[in-house]
């Protein structure tokens, strides 16, 4: 059996690293899954790509297609062509896609249009706002998905909603947490770390990349501005995202508290995180690394497609509204956040179970 992974952003390193473990170790075991991944190019610096591949163990690719930076459409029309290309030429029976970025849905059409069957990994969570980019990607993937492995019961309750039956939706928890306990004994601490003066517990993480958070100049200052003034003189540790990094260039805001630094490695990153007090962020999948490491999270976002990690985490929805932020790091500071549990199937096999339940099925349509 031939399978084609995709990966092309961040997140989507850090999702398919177990997988391909796991079809190694299928091999091992005596099946005969033969994989090829495909890398966009849609992220590339070293410490965006590069750094994820080397870390996380990850192969280097079949092939680069290189789509680099531009506009979603410009970064998808690209996609299309060339993957079509690299299908023509590398035929294969299966194409896995992980998450909601701009390369899961650009390679998802490409399969189906050439009538190759469809994984999507991560598939069935929705935020139902239409206005950000990975929602209208996560809803064009689903429409022309074939197997949905899925990380928790609203994305199965999502998905049988909208009509897919039962025997497509295979429930078998999140691989961003097989990586992160595989990975959890290698966290490494950043050399800056003493530099910067932190101390464990005693600092917060942000980061911030959301479209709706950065490409407004005013609203961006209004976050520093209130997180400068509201973490009580504990430093805050700020990982900036290119995106980020160029409006931040652009405006000229000066803080006491904010440490800005490169966006780091995996194993950097999580360390910090570990060690913290508390995470500011944007981002979905650090707030399901927050849940599983019970460390407090304030996401800021008027929505989420993982409300689990709220539900179940350690993570809180406040808005965007820069003004909302105080009560919440007041109670990380005081140690009066809410303790998590950790939601069913994050248990770090998620992806043995996807790479079994690929093998039954190939296994059934041959007979
Ligand atoms: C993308 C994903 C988002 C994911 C995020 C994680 C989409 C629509 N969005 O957003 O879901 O949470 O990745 O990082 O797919 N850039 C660099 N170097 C790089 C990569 C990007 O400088 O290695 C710059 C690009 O030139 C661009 C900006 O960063 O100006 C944004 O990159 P892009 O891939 O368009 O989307 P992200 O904001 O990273």
């Amino acid at each position: 059996m031939r399978i084609t992974i995709i990966a092309g952003a961040r997140p989507n390193f850090v999702k398919i690293s177990p997988l391909i473990r796991e079809i190694e170790k299928a091999n091992a075991d005596g099946h005969s899954l033969e994989y090829s991944l495909v890398h966009t190019g849609q992220h590339y610096d070293q410490n965006m790509s590069g750094a994820f591949f080397e870390e996380l163990e990850i192969p280097l690719p079949n092939i680069n297609l290189a789509v680099g930076s531009g506009s979603q459409a410009e970064q998808t029309a690209s996609i299309l062509i060339q993957f079509e290309n690299y299908l023509l030429i590398n035929p294969t029976d299966l194409v896995i896609v992980v998450g909601d970025v701009t390369s899961t849905m650009a390679c998802a059409i490409v399969t189906k249009k050439l009538g190759i069957k469809l994984a999507h990994i991560e598939g069935g969570i929705r935020s139902y706002d239409m206005t950000m980019p990975e929602e209208i990607n996560r809803r064009v993937t689903d429409s022309i998905t074939d197997y949905f492995f899925t990380t928790s019961d609203t994305a199965n309750l999502n998905l049988k909603s909208e009509g897919v039956s039962d025997n497509r939706i295979f429930f078998v928890g999140n691989v961003m947490i097989d990586t992160l306990l595989y990975f959890k004994s290698r966290f490494k601490r950043n050399p800056n770390f003493d530099l910067w003066n932190l101390t464990k517990g005693k600092y917060f993480v942000l980061t911030l990349h959301r479209p709706s958070n950065v490409d407004n100049k005013g609203l961006l200052c209004d976050l520093l501005k209130t997180i400068d003034e509201n973490c009580k003189g504990n430093p805050v540790v700020f990982p900036v995202h290119p995106r980020t990094e160029k409006i931040l260039k652009s405006i000229n805001f000066q803080s006491k508290n904010i440490i800005y630094s490169k966006p780091m490695g995996y194993l950097e990153f999580n360390y910090l995180v570990q060690n913290s007090m508390g995470v500011i962020t944007d981002s979905g999948g650090i707030t399901e690394e927050t849940t599983v490491l019970g460390i407090p999270c304030i996401t800021l976002r008027e929505n989420t497609e993982r409300p689990e990690t709220c539900t179940i985490g350690t993570n809180e929805l406040i808005g965007t509204d820069p003004g909302n932020l105080p009560p919440y790091m007041k109670k990380i500071i005081e140690k009066k956040w809410k303790k998590g549990g950790i939601p069913p199937l994050w248990d770090g096999m998620s992806s043995g179970r996807i790479i079994s339940h690929i093998v039954k099925l190939f296994e059934n349509e041959r007979r």
